[in-house]
């Protein structure tokens, strides 16, 4: 059997196990109550994803209306773009000047992924600060990096995330009636968004007891909209015991999770939830996170009608800009949740 290089190895207790479980509650939402727009089926739907972003942090919705062509072509393309060679894939490679494209040695918590990704932006030009330095204000634009192969790849990817997009702004509106605010209160912190999508490809690995797809973090953003085929292998740390439990997929499904802005803007009342991906020495996987993003000049803090004199603000405010680009030019430094909260 190939040995795999130390870089991917994690320590003893960060190992997946061979019997992970499978999180039985994560909530399925069945969203066709907003075709309706009914009130009454809107104010149920918002409470039922209130409970699961307070209990779980985790959600997977059904009939979310996205079509289902648009998601079988992003994955064609997604499949087709990866399994070239590598030098194919790198000419398009992302780097310090420009962080959309393809990059294939990320690291979370200082361990090396077992992965390789594709990242485009929602909106070009996205704009970034010049440099990894917080205090630098001066921005400068990022365009996204287009393969040749497969030919449809750019207009696949494009027409995807805005499904993603509707969707995200669908879920932003209940998330924001659950928290018993109107629902286009949080809407104005995206009028121009840093959202982008990535496209992850996790190759077979030979020893998928040592290493992991993506080490277990959470995401820094408002909510992750997440495709995963059939192969499984997203595990999600369990709030009520710490246990890792396995997402099974859910054909058709989307995974909705709950990021580290959604957790400040809510006040702790819905946590940001730590999450892994699980490697497969059989079957490759493919997965597609759509990372919903505020504008890059939102300062992020605790929703003032969300706090009070028995439950004051308890994170200071933070340009969230600032927060994304150092978090992720400098490949997560230890810049999270936790270290602004007061
Ligand atoms: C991630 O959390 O970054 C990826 C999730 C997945 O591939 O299932
Ligand atoms: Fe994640």
């Amino acid at each position: 059997m190939r040995e795999v290089n130390e870089a991917f190895i994690q320590s003893i207790e960060h190992r997946p196990k061979s019997t992970t479980i499978d999180a039985q509650g994560i909530p399925l939402i069945d969203l066709s109550a907003l075709n309706s727009n009914h009130s009454d089926g809107i104010a149920a739907l918002a409470a039922e994803i209130g409970g699961a972003c307070e209990n779980w942090g985790f959600f997977q919705v059904i009939n979310h209306g996205v079509p289902p062509s648009f998601r079988e072509k992003i994955e064609q393309a997604s499949r087709l773009f990866f399994l070239q060679p590598g030098e194919e894939k790198r000419k398009i490679a992302r780097d310090e000047a420009n962080p959309m494209g393809f990059y294939d040695s990320e690291h979370t918590k200082n361990v090396r992924d077992w992965k390789q990704v594709f990242d485009f932006t929602v909106e070009i030009p996205t704009v970034i600060p010049a440099s990894h330095e917080p205090e630098d204000v001066e921005l400068r634009e990022v365009f996204n990096q287009w393969p040749q192969y497969p030919p449809n790849f750019r207009e696949a990817c494009e027409e995807y995330a805005q499904e993603m997009e509707k969707l995200a702004y669908k879920l932003l509106e209940l998330i924001s009636l659950s928290l018993g605010l109107p629902s286009d209160r949080l809407n104005n912190f995206f009028e121009s968004q840093t959202s982008f999508t990535r496209l992850n490809y996790y190759p077979r690995c030979p020893t998928p007891d040592l290493a992991l797809g993506v080490g277990r973090h959470k995401d820094s953003g408002a909510l992750t909209i997440l495709a995963q085929d059939d192969v499984g292998g997203l595990e999600v740390k369990r709030k009520t015991d710490g246990e890792w439990v396995r997402v099974k997929p859910t054909p058709s499904a989307f995974i909705v999770n709950v990021g580290d802005v959604i957790q400040v803007w809510s006040n702790d009342k819905y946590e940001s939830v730590e999450h892994r991906v699980k490697v497969n020495s059989e079957r490759e996987r493919f997965s597609i996170p759509f990372f919903f993003n505020p504008t890059h000049s939102v300062t992020v803090a605790p929703i003032k009608e969300l706090t009070c004199e028995r439950n004051p603000a308890r994170y200071k405010p933070y340009n969230w800009g600032k927060f994304h680009t150092t978090r992720n030019l400098s490949n997560f430094k230890k810049l999270n949740v936790e270290n602004i909260q007061i």
